[in-house]
């Protein structure tokens, strides 16, 4: 099989170490793998055949492409190469529509809620107006603000007061704001799980460091084995599906209710999971590409096909 990765990283920085990771174990199994940057790609619409360019050349007949969108702004745009794949056939793992859906705190927020997995209580206001009305939505203060577009725990902030709150609302050009209730019976610790292909194949559990209350392991996190129940397994399954992503780290939080989904992401790193747990999650996500590959066979035309 020959499976491309597709790294989403400006060209002047090196591939992620999930990227060459996933490469080394495609190798090792047998497979022909290459890393492809996103900004080596050029599109040609001039009504040849020549639609899909790398490096100026042909793209190469690759059997499946794993996709790894590391982009925050501009997503759809930023992934339109993926697109252009799908159109030409080319079986891609994530594909261009459920990473649009993950990348945006707020759509998957409305399509979990729509499919009944339990999320945090959350209200979206566009003005400092509704704080009031969106304090008591969530169940009191102190509330968590959070923009629809952050990644690694960045522009994510606890408010203790109204008058905290309202300073916070003038960050983003966007005047969306996601109030969230504040989960603190999960004591700045949440899971994360890994989900292949519709199965749980990893679990770590991730605790903030000391003064902080959010988990991210690039904010000082550690990651820590964890067993997760039937109920947690099933859940992230559901999130996962809902997005309709063949790939993807569900993060969960334990609530005084129950789990609840904070967030999934579509481009999930697992090299802190795979150091933590010691649980191998290359080789799953590796067989499954391979397994999705075959699946899709007969729709395979190729570039240019
Ligand atoms: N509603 C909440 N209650 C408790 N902790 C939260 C809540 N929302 C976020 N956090 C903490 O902040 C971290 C980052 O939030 P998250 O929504 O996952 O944003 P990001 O995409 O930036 O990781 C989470 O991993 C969690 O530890
Ligand atoms: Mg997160």
């Amino acid at each position: 099989m020959r499976i491309g990765i597709l790294s989403f990283k400006a060209i002047s920085k090196v591939a992620s170490k999930e990227e060459v990771r996933l490469k080394k174990v495609a190798k090792a199994k047998g497979h022909t793998a290459r890393i492809f940057r996103s900004g080596r790609f050029q599109l040609v619409y001039d009504g040849t055949a020549r639609r899909l360019l790398y490096d100026g050349k042909l793209f190469p007949k690759y059997d499946v492409i794993i996709s790894r969108v590391s982009v925050l702004r501009d997503i759809d745009l930023n992934i339109s190469i993926i697109k252009q794949m799908e159109m030409m056939g080319i079986p891609v793992i994530n594909r261009y529509t459920p990473v649009i859906k993950a990348k945006n705190k707020l759509k998957s927020m409305q399509i979990m809620d729509h499919y009944n997995i339990p999320i945090p209580k959350t209200a979206v206001i566009r003005s400092t107006k509704f704080v009031d009305l969106a304090v008591k939505s969530v169940g009191g203060l102190p509330v968590i603000i959070k923009s629809p577009f952050g990644s690694y725990g960045v522009g994510v902030t606890i408010a203790e007061s109204k008058r905290g709150l309202k300073s916070m609302m003038d960050w983003e050009n966007t005047n969306m704001y996601m109030i969230q209730e504040f989960v603190k019976f999960s004591k700045g610790k949440d899971i994360r799980v890994f989900v292949v292909g519709g199965k749980v194949v990893g679990t770590m559990m991730r605790s903030a460091g000391r003064g902080e209350f959010r988990s991210n392991i690039e904010l000082g996190g550690k990651g820590s084995k964890v067993e997760i129940t039937e109920e947690e397994k099933d859940i992230a399954i559901k999130a996962v599906q809902a997005l309709d992503l063949e790939y993807a780290g569900v993060d969960i939080l334990r609530s005084k209710e129950g789990p609840v989904v904070l967030e999934i992401n579509a481009n999930p790193g697992f090299k802190a999971l795979e150091q933590y747990t010691g649980i191998d999650v290359a080789t799953p996500l590796i067989d499954f590409a391979i397994e999705y590959a075959e699946s899709k066979k007969p729709l395979f035309y190729g570039n240019g096909g």
